[in-house]
């Protein structure tokens, strides 16, 4: 009975500490112990030769951000490999020393690690430098928050982090967040602001939607006007309703050296970043810069919208030169992002200015149909049968909104990625049938650009405000789909649309602190995640926030 009563409070004293912790997303598994490894003294950081030099990248930057947060200043001891095959913890760890080792186990995921935290030594356990990160990730996030941001603070008295063992590793291999910058430019210094955020909670998929009806955002060496004319309009609120264009000229786009800054500082965090050119539909920016070749009617006046909603003026995709244009386009985001994902867009294609033109009617006769939805179908095929002609190291798999799916008679293979928004669930699991990968972001309530409370403080933005943070954190992704299935679905991603926000600082009340519930969802076993434990998790954060990330 004694003995009962012991367990009993050494597992109530223990779930007390694990709540006293405050990691996110929470661990697949964590047990707590008693005592703390205390950065004082000589800490010296042991580290084996590994091959892949990302390993001595992440430890470097590690050494670099304790110093500048905690003014600790870690000892590296990179060790031989045959060293470390033998390393012995008795003769290696000198008297007084504090050590955090480096352990590589080939047999672990690319992403898992585990992590042990005992007074005077920390085990860092990993296969890959992303294990390796998201352990130094966990690692931070046992320190006070400002360690994460890599900023000082000066009324910390003592680094010291508790003692723990956990091992852990994704649920999903993509955790995603998607910025729209297609209606306002941030410009990329916000955009590394959110990568950072991303990573601090270990989500590893940056879509950057570039490209809209009211704004090109990025550099095409072969189409200048893309972002001479395109990348600029004459308002810089997006008129709806009462709202009605300002005449301000607005605008901006990244160049092409930018592009690759923001890719390099992403990679880094291991983040990569998946680029999307919303075509043939959500055009009229492009449309207005080459109207001659990429308008269905060329003898009208064109001009970057300046208005809300979906516009009719979409690419003339019988015109083989717009085809060509599309082609070129992917051959130089295929330069410019090396991931393996490049997205085209596909929502949201109206079809009436092709039933008016006599191209695109030619065209649909000539392919056999009598639906005009049947023209974009064809317009990917050539791109996608273009890509396929590539080398290996520059073919990209192609990421389409779950539109591409319906509405057409001739499917586009299964070779593709369908990331689902409208009737997501649905839509996922079609695709899923079809033999196609996916990725969850419904719309509702996944669009963290929605309003996220009813308080009348809140900014103006879509939605009435149900999509609150409980609402996001309690959607279950993959919920009831059979295990055959589970495969193809790669992950959730959230999304944010920027037709109302024009200010950054909104982006970041919005945004916050429902990405930290995706990122959960995207890493946290189904049956550890608990909204309850997460909004005490989330009291910490504000300090990461506020004072560290923006
Ligand atoms: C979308 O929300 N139109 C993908």
């Amino acid at each position: 009975m004694k003995k009962l009563l012991f367990v009993l409070f050494s597992l109530f004293a223990i779930s007390l500490q694990a709540q006293d912790i405050s990691i996110i997303p929470q661990p697949a598994e964590m047990v707590v112990a008693d005592g703390r490894f205390v950065l004082e003294g000589k800490v010296v950081v042991c580290y084996p030769v590994v091959k892949d030099k990302k390993v001595d990248a992440v430890i470097d930057r590690f050494v670099k951000e304790m110093k500048a947060a905690t003014d600790v200043k870690l000892a590296k001891d990179r060790l031989k490999k045959t060293e470390m095959a033998g390393f012995d913890v008795k003769k290696s760890v000198k008297k007084g020393d504090a050590h955090i080792v480096f352990i590589v186990d080939e047999k672990m995921g690319e992403e898992a690690y585990k992590l042990d935290v005992k007074p005077g030594r920390v085990d860092v356990t990993a296969a890959a430098p992303a294990g390796f990160f998201y352990a130094l990730q966990t690692f931070k996030q046992l320190l006070p928050r400002n360690v994460m941001a890599g900023v000082p603070d000066e009324s910390v008295e003592e680094w010291s982090v508790p003692c723990v063992t956990i091992k852990d590793e994704p649920r999903f291999g993509w955790r995603g967040f998607m910025l729209d910058e297609g209606r306002h430019f941030y410009g990329k210094e916000e955009v590394k602001k959110i990568i950072d955020v991303m990573a601090a909670y270990k989500m590893n998929r940056f879509h950057w939607h570039l490209t809209e009806d009211q704004g090109w955002r990025i550099e095409i060496k072969k189409y200048p006007k893309l972002t001479e004319v395109g990348a600029w309009r004459d308002s810089k609120v997006i008129g709806w309703g009462d709202v009605k264009p300002d005449g301000i000229r607005y605008g901006g786009f990244y160049t092409r050296k930018d592009i690759k800054e923001v890719v390099e500082y992403a990679k880094e965090r291991f983040v990569e970043i998946i680029p999307e050119v919303d075509i043939p539909g959500h055009s009229q920016a492009a449309v207005a810069s080459y109207p001659e070749f990429l308008a269905c009617d060329p003898e009208n006046p064109h001009e970057v919208w300046l208005w809300q909603g979906v516009s009719g003026d979409v690419i003339n995709v019988a015109n083989p030169k717009a085809v060509q244009f599309a082609k070129d386009i992917i051959d130089e985001l295929t330069e410019l992002f090396p991931f393996g994902y490049i997205h085209l867009g596909g929502d949201e294609c109206p079809t009436h200015k092709w039933e008016k033109n006599s191209e695109c009617q030619a065209l649909l006769k000539e392919i056999g149909s009598t639906n005009y939805r049947d023209l974009q179908i064809h317009f990917y095929k050539q791109l996608m049968e273009h890509v396929a002609q590539k080398p290996v190291e520059k073919q990209r798999k192609l990421v389409f909104w779950n539109e591409v799916l319906h509405g057409n008679t001739a499917p586009l293979g299964s070779d593709i990625t369908i990331m689902a928004w409208i009737g997501a669930d649905g839509a996922a699991l079609d695709a899923a049938k079809r033999g196609m990968t996916t990725i969850l972001s419904p719309q509702i309530p996944y669009y963290i650009n929605r309003k996220q409370s009813k308080l009348s403080t809140e900014p103006v933005s879509q939605g009435h405000g149900d999509e609150t943070v409980e609402r996001v954190y309690s959607y279950k992704p993959m919920n009831n789909v059979p295990a055959e299935l589970q495969q193809q679905y790669l992950g959730v991603q959230a999304n944010f649309w920027t037709e109302w926000v024009v200010e950054p600082s909104v982006v970041q009340y919005l945004m916050l602190p429902r990405l930290a519930a995706v990122a959960e969802a995207g890493w946290t076993p189904d049956v550890k995640r608990d909204y309850n434990d997460f909004l005490k998790r989330l009291q910490g954060e504000a300090g990461l926030w506020k004072a560290c990330v923006w």
